[in-house]
Parts: structure tokens; C-alpha cells; sequence
């Protein structure tokens, strides 16, 4: 009897679930846009580029270690250099000289249009502020060129949707680089996930943790070191809240999970800490230095952004985005399914409640190597190791497989849906968090070619592969 009546009750709460399920409250959709997939650039294969001729805008902390980066790839010619900062452009040009001699561009806001509109380059790299990577992509792809920007891809929903638009139209990549996806730890897990080594996926999460606020050092400015906060970076954290950076955590999670090609992102969640940290510290440094007395009083964004994200198929994926409070770096983070777990922080794994050894976790990471990072390796070897005295000079697999990509003439590993996918979640989460972590839809940039769309990322290398890796001269 017992059992019956305790039978009962359950049977009574699934069917009170599922009034409630048929009840849900939609999303909200706060920026609809009426879009028509012209040509669908997933999978695309342009015509194979012999030699690369590429294009530089934007050579501050990151560009400047790009084109050093660059410059050890088989078949890249670099033909302009520009930057809004003379010096940065003449620095650059100096290290480079012999291998390429590219022209150097400098001097005016809008100088970049000129390097755009040149019909000898293939390629365009934009590491400039965020809010000019759209303009300078849709530009570059109209002018017939290949894009590879620094992330974001764009910072409004709208901009996601023209860069969508330009590319499907000219027919041109637009290829947001995001390394974390082939970095050792991501790309071992993402090949776990395809063997199915973690069963069905239910959940993933990711992070941008990079504390830019407590060492004192990162606010004396200078020249040459002031990589902390430069103004641009500084004012992007004024007025804004939300997750401002979501690429390097989401990117591997979203390639695990097949987001674009086999399941999509369909609404998303975010709150906001309140800031406890950069408003105190402006009132101390500028007490040092009267530059960043208009920053005192300003309000700036929350010291910790989670977002949580639902995908059609019904997995989770959290991220967080914390630029200001003292905690270790963290960016994919870690893979859980229906047989096991991946942790790629506490560099662990476990297939029940108990964590695998170090030794077994230690053999994993080597048994799942995939196929793309063994030959990347093997191409560093070949070279007698990777170059470079900064973290950004040193050549990574990404900047390689996708030079190897446009001369073989193969897909991209990230194409234009990814880096606008992954880059909405900015405006999406500010949305959200203004209004007190509510429910917001995430478009649909592949207008349901996620249903069909073969998977993305060839980590076993099944084509291509062929490209090089040289040294530069000197
Ligand atoms: N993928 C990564 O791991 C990674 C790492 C660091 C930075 N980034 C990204 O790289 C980009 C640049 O960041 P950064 O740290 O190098 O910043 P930075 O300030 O050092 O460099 C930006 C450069 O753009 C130049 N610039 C500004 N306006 C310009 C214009 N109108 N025309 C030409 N040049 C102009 C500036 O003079 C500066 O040299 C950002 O999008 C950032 O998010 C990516």
C-alpha cells in the first residue's frame, strides 16, 4: 500500500512537471534580425593560395607577436604593417627585415583602409581595440581578402550578424582566433569526447580568469610595458557588464559540444558581483599618476560575470569572465558526460566518483593526443623548436593549421558562424545581467544549417598537413 500510495505522489509531481513545462515562459528575444543564409560558409573550401600575402593592422601587445608568429609559417609573406602608432609599425618591420619586406602604414585613424584595399594581400590580421574588428573584417572581405581577427569578432549583435552576412556574400573566410581550441589540453579532451570516452555530453564550462588589477606594476605606465590596461581596455570595463570575453573558455566546449553543426546555443543567463576592486584601486593609482583621474567614481563592471548557456539538445555550459580579483588563470576549464569528467584545470579525470590517478590521467593525455597536435609537433622539431622570447611570438598550432588550411585549400577549423556564435554571448550577457540575470535567446547565425552541417575542426588531420614551419632569418 505503501509503495502505491509513494508511486502516486511521483507520478503526481511528473505530471505537475510537465504543466509546467508546457507553460514555460519563452526567452526573451530583445534583438530579432531577419536573416537569410545566402551561402553556407560552413565547410567552405576556397581556392588553394600557393603563397599567403598577408595584411597587419593593429601591432600593439598582441599584433606585433603575431606577425613574429607569422613569419615562421611556410608560405607567408607579409606585404603591410599598420598601426596607428609609428613606432610600433617601425619596430616590427625592423625585426622582420630580410625574410619580408612589407610597407609600413601609419599615422591616421582610418589608414587601414588603404592595407585593405590592396589587391596584393590574401589575407588580413586585425589585432586593433574590439570595436573596430567587425568594420576592418567587412571591409577586408568586400575588398576579395580572407580575415583573421583577434577576438571578438564583433561587439553587437548586430555587427555578429553583418560580418555573418558579408562572409556568406563574398564568399570570403572570416576566421576568429581563438588558440585555446588547439591548445594540448583542449584538443586531447576534445578527441576524448569524440571517442566517446565521456559518454553522452551534459555540461561544459569555461573561463576567462586573468587577474589584470591587483599587481601594482600593471598600472605604472610606460612605453614599452604598459600591457595592463591601456585606455582602450581600461574603458571597455566602464558601462559595460557583462561576460566581455567569452572566446578562449567557450571556444573548446562549444567544438566539444558541436555547436553549429549538430546541436545550438538556444538561450543564456548572466549575473554580475558588483565591483569591489577596480573602482577602489583607480582611486589609489590616481593618486600616482593624474592620468587616471577621469576614471575615479566611474562605474565600472561586476569583479565576476557567470553566464550560463542551454543548448537545444539540453547540455550546459557555464562560463565566467574575471579580470580583477586575485585567482590563477583559467580558460577551458572542463567536460563532464553521462560516463565521466575531464578537468583541464586541476588536470584531472575521473569515470566515477574517484579521480584517476596522475599516472593514469598522465597516460591519457598521451593516448588521446590527436593527430593534429602530433604533426604540429613534429613540424616544431623539424625547425629545432619554436622560436620566440614572449608567449605571443612563439608560432601555435592554430596560426599554423590555418595557413596550412588556406594553401591546401581545406575548411577552416572556425569559421565565420563560430566567431560570431561565440562573440554574442558578449552583448547577450549584458542584456541579461541589466536585467537582473534574465533569459535571453541566442540567435541562430547558421539559420538551421546546424541541423545538417558536418562536424568542424579535423583534429585527425585527415587532409592537409603539408605546411612547414621555417625560421626566420637573423
Ligand atoms: N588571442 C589572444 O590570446 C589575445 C591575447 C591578447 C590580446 N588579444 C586581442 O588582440 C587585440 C589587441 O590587443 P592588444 O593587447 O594587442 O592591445 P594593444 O593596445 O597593445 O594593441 C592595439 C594596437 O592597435 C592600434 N590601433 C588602435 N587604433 C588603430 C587604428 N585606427 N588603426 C590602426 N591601428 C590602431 C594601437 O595603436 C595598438 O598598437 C584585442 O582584440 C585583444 O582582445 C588576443
Amino acid at each position: 500500500m505503501k509503495n502505491r500510495r509513494e508511486f502516486l505522489k511521483i507520478a503526481g509531481l511528473a505530471g505537475a512537471g510537465m504543466v509546467v513545462g508546457q507553460g514555460q515562459a519563452q526567452p526573451a528575444d530583445p534583438f530579432p534580425y531577419v536573416h537569410k543564409q545566402q551561402f553556407n560558409m560552413h565547410g567552405y573550401a576556397a581556392p588553394k593560395l600557393d603563397r599567403v600575402r598577408m595584411g597587419f593592422i593593429g601591432v600593439g601587445s598582441r599584433g606585433s607577436g603575431t606577425v613574429r608568429r607569422m613569419a615562421n609559417i611556410e608560405g607567408v609573406e607579409i606585404k603591410a604593417v599598420c598601426d596607428l602608432i609609428p613606432g610600433n609599425v617601425k619596430k616590427v618591420i625592423e625585426d622582420i627585415k630580410g625574410a619580408h619586406n612589407p610597407d609600413a602604414y601609419s599615422g591616421s585613424e582610418d589608414i587601414w583602409k588603404e592595407v585593405c584595399d590592396r589587391d596584393d594581400i590574401d589575407l588580413i590580421y586585425i589585432a586593433t581595440p574590439w570595436d573596430l574588428h567587425a568594420p576592418i573584417s567587412i571591409r577586408s572581405m568586400e575588398r576579395d581578402k580572407h580575415v583573421y581577427t583577434e577576438l571578438p569578432l564583433a561587439t553587437t549583435v548586430e555587427e555578429c550578424w553583418q560580418v555573418v552576412e558579408t562572409s556568406e556574400r563574398t564568399r570570403k573566410h572570416c576566421f576568429m582566433g581563438s588558440g585555446s581550441c588547439h591548445d594540448g589540453m583542449s584538443a586531447v579532451a576534445l578527441n576524448m569526447v569524440r571517442q566517446g570516452f565521456f559518454g553522452d555530453l551534459i555540461h561544459g564550462e569555461g573561463n576567462y580568469v586573468h587577474d589584470r588589477v591587483s599587481d601594482p606594476s600593471r598600472w605604472e605606465r610606460d612605453e614599452d610595458n604598459w600591457y595592463s590596461y591601456r585606455p582602450w581596455r581600461l574603458k571597455e570595463n566602464v558601462g559595460r557588464n557583462g561576460n566581455l570575453y567569452p572566446q578562449h573558455g567557450l571556444g573548446p566546449v562549444a567544438q566539444m559540444m558541436d555547436l553549429n553543426y549538430g546541436d545550438k546555443m538556444d538561450y543564456l543567463v548572466s549575473v554580475s558581483s558588483a565591483d569591489f576592486t577596480m573602482g577602489p584601486t583607480l582611486k589609489e593609482v590616481a593618486k600616482k599618476d593624474s592620468y587616471f583621474e577621469p576614471f575615479v567614481g566611474l562605474p565600472f563592471r561586476g569583479n565576476i560575470n557567470t553566464t550560463i548557456i542551454r543548448t537545444h539538445l539540453g547540455r550546459t555550459i557555464m562560463l565566467q569572465h574575471d579580470i580583477s580579483t586575485p585567482r590563477p588563470g583559467s580558460r577551458f576549464q572542463l567536460i563532464s558526460g553521462t560516463k565521466g569528467i575531464f578537468d583541464a584545470r586541476a588536470r584531472q579525470a575521473a569515470l566515477s566518483e574517484e579521480w584517476l590517478s596522475d599516472e593514469e590521467f598522465k597516460s591519457l593525455l598521451e593516448k588521446f593526443k590527436p593527430q593534429i597536435s602530433k604533426t604540429f609537433e613534429e613540424k616544431v622539431k623539424a625547425v629545432g623548436g619554436i622560436s620566440g622570447s614572449r608567449s605571443y611570438e612563439r608560432v601555435t598550432a592554430m596560426d599554423w593549421r590555418l595557413i596550412d588550411c588556406l594553401r591546401n585549400g581545406l575548411p577552416l577549423e572556425m569559421d565565420v558562424y563560430d566567431g560570431a556564435l561565440w562573440s554574442v554571448v558578449t552583448p547577450l550577457s549584458e542584456w541579461s545581467v541589466a536585467h537582473q540575470g534574465g533569459t535571453v535567446r541566442v540567435p541562430d547565425f547558421t539559420a538551421g544549417a546546424w541541423k545538417t552541417n558536418k562536424r568542424g575542426m579535423d583534429i585527425s588531420l585527415e587532409q592537409g598537413g603539408t605546411t612547414n614551419l621555417v625560421r626566420p632569418k637573423g
